[in-house]
């Protein structure tokens, strides 16, 4: 790990002009930068940098963030190698603490596997070029018409019919049998290893930057009493949700083509290549998982899935489906005829025709989707009732503000494919939308919730009264991190910072939203241990969560705090100092919100009492509420006027 001295080094010296102003070009204009937004093709240019900020912000496509973050996006690098990047252009060196044990051991683990899987891809290379492999293994490729080029290309190889020829060879190596076990290659028979691929042929399973976690081994012909393919097991480098087969042979193209194709098997990825075809990669057949979406999400938000027309496939991918809106990927179906797949398809019509058919036959998702259900509801009314709910919930889930337009027309075509008021659906669809964020308000820091689509109870309605709610409540929690990110280390009063007295004044008080509440926590802890927190630290930490959330929460004030700024601008110039004025304000009026929460419910209850004491009890609170609002009220009024 690059140890945290490093990186403040490194976030000390970064300049973020010099930095994008590496790859685009940008102009000065008053106190910010402005150039094309590399994220987005545009022609009159609306990426804004801040130097002061030390962050950006497109107000065409909404992209924002810091230095650290335009490296990961525009370059795709992670966390480390953009640091690693900045370490190099700033002439820093990196120094990197001790790893601890367990992590030592994972790496370890992790090395050894790499090192067995190279050896054994080479063995199997090999193989396919013996008498056997020629007589057995290649004439079945050269067959299914796969050419030498595509065969080397993809590393495809042989595991002889003999009960042990590889793991003899991996033995003589010296390898660690544990780890040999791991790899999945061998098993233990008999107290000896044997091989557990036996003639069968193999399929190098690469990682994004070449090396090989696993293998994919096929039975030569038909598969009628043992499995058609064996893949490795799960292991330390070998994670099968964040698998997608041909990504490191794609991912250019991918991004080349703003377009990304996916297709189930091994064969279908690699026919298509051969054809020219890509851009593509394969999902092994089950649902996609959020890890494999993200990872098309670097490249393109445009994905395209082709199927075979009658594949469980289909199925297991339209559960995917709501996760990749989420997303925010466009997804396109389309179905291969016939009882075809892609492999065979392409090697049946050929790469043009193959382009072609791809092209006309594209369906939007959503819409087929809607088909399928519309289909298996018939005439049941009751059925279709469940298909409008479905859909709406669906729909809800394109939720980022820049898919507004996009909502709004699949909510037109749907409505018009299940003939119902396209008002009627908007409303449906916003309610899903509210009971999400009313779910995802109200769950606790570290508590682990079932996904939304598989729980499907409808919570009470009380929820929506109490969204609004707590929103309100956000936008308060919000102003004070700014005010403890921004003034945090000014002086409060002698002796104490802002940052100590909002600790003090808010002991009582809960900061309802999780992620606010561990930013709260995470500025708090370092500040106890000496730290100097604040915007521009924290705008670089390793959490990605955090570092998006302080960017939010500078970019995008409390629009409140501007109202202030305006109601006491004549005050401004009189009182230099406007720090104590601000964080006061933000720490009453999130005072306030609470307590006129607390009044509401305290009048709830009120209404609700059946016992005279119970009432009594009520008024006492509600009298003792009404003072400390008043309270709050006076000193909101003095501190405005001040
Ligand atoms: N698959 C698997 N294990 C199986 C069957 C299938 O892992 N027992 C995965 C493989 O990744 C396979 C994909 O699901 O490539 C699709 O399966 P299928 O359509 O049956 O195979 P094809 O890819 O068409 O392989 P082939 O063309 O060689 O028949
Ligand atoms: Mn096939």
């Amino acid at each position: 790990m690059i140890t945290p001295q490093t990186i403040q080094q490194i976030t000390n010296r970064i300049d973020i002009i010099d930095v994008i102003g590496e790859f685009i070009k940008l102009k000065k204009r008053g106190a910010n930068y402005l150039g094309l937004c590399p994220f987005h093709g545009e022609k009159s240019p609306s990426f804004t940098v801040s130097p002061a900020k030390e962050i950006y912000k497109c107000f065409g496509c909404g992209k924002s963030g810091n230095t650290i973050t335009f490296l990961m996006e525009h370059e795709k690098y992670s966390y480390v190698e953009a640091l690693r990047w900045l370490a190099n252009r700033y002439n820093v060196e990196i120094e990197e603490t001790e790893v601890s044990a367990e992590v030592k051991q994972q790496q370890l683990a992790a090395d050894s596997l790499y090192i067995i899987n190279n050896f054994a891809q080479k063995f199997f290379t090999e193989q396919l070029q013996t008498d056997e492999g020629k007589s057995i293994a290649l004439s079945y490729l050269e067959e299914r018409g796969f050419n030498d080029d595509i065969i080397k290309k993809f590393q495809l190889g042989y595991n002889p019919q003999a009960r042990n020829s590889f793991a003899t060879a991996a033995l003589q190596q010296q390898f660690n049998v544990e780890v040999l076990l791991k790899t999945g290659l061998v098993t233990n028979r008999y107290d000896e290893l044997a091989d557990n691929y036996r003639g069968r042929i193999i399929f190098p399973i690469h990682n994004n930057t070449g090396k090989i976690i696993g293998f994919g081994a096929r039975i030569i012909g038909k598969a009628e009493k043992a499995p058609k393919y064996i893949n490795t097991p799960e292991n330390e480098i070998y994670v099968k949700s964040k698998i997608l087969y041909g990504s490191y042979f794609a991912r250019q193209h991918i991004d080349k083509n703003d377009e990304c194709l996916l297709v189930e098997g091994y064969t279908d990825v690699i026919s298509l290549h051969q054809a020219g075809i890509e851009n593509v990669v394969a999902s092994g057949g089950t649902s996609l998982t959020v890890e494999q979406l993200r990872l098309i999400k670097k490249y393109t938000n445009n994905l395209t899935i082709i199927y075979d027309g009658d594949s469980a496939g289909i199925k297991a991918a339209l559960r995917g489906l709501d996760m990749a809106l989420e997303e925010s990927l466009n997804v396109k179906l389309v179905l291969i005829p016939d009882k075809e797949d892609p492999d065979s398809y392409v090697n049946k019509v050929g790469a043009n025709a193959f382009r072609e058919f791809v092209a006309e036959n594209k369906k939007d998702f959503i819409l087929f989707q809607l088909e399928v259900m519309m289909k298996e509801a018939g005439n049941d009314v009751s059925k279709k009732n469940d298909v409008v709910n479905r859909i709406a919930e669906t729909l809800s889930k394109i939720n980022k503000a820049e898919d507004f337009t996009k909502q709004q027309e699949y909510i037109r075509q749907c409505s018009s494919v299940l003939r119902i008021d396209e008002t009627g659906l908007t409303t449906l669809v916003n309610k899903y939308k509210r009971d999400r964020v009313a779910k995802e308000e109200k769950k606790l820091p570290f508590e682990q919730q079932p996904p939304l689509q598989e729980s499907g109870e409808m919570p009470p309605d009380e929820t929506y009264l109490e969204t609004s709610l707590l929103q309100q409540d956000e936008l308060q929690e919000r102003d004070v991190l700014r005010v403890l990110l921004e003034l945090g280390l000014k002086p409060y009063k002698e002796g104490i910072t802002i940052a100590q007295y909002i600790f003090s004044e808010l002991e009582e008080f809960h900061i309802e939203s999780p992620a606010l509440e561990k930013l709260y926590e995470l500025y708090r802890r370092q500040y106890e241990a000496g730290l100097e927190p604040g915007a521009k630290t924290l705008l670089y930490h390793e959490d990605a969560d955090i570092r998006n959330l302080v960017v939010s929460i500078t970019l995008f004030p409390y629009e409140l705090s501007s109202r202030w700024d305006e109601k006491t601008e004549t005050v401004v110039s009189v009182n230099k100092d406007t720090s104590v004025r601000d964080a006061e304000l933000s720490v009453n009026y999130m005072k306030l919100r609470k307590i006129k929460k607390m009044f509401d419910q305290n009048q709830q209850d009120m209404e609700h009492s059946k016992s005279f004491e119970d009432q009594m009890r009520f008024i006492e609170i509600h009298k003792h509420l009404k003072k400390i609002e008043m309270d709050l009220m006076n000193h909101l009024g003095s501190v405005i006027i001040k």
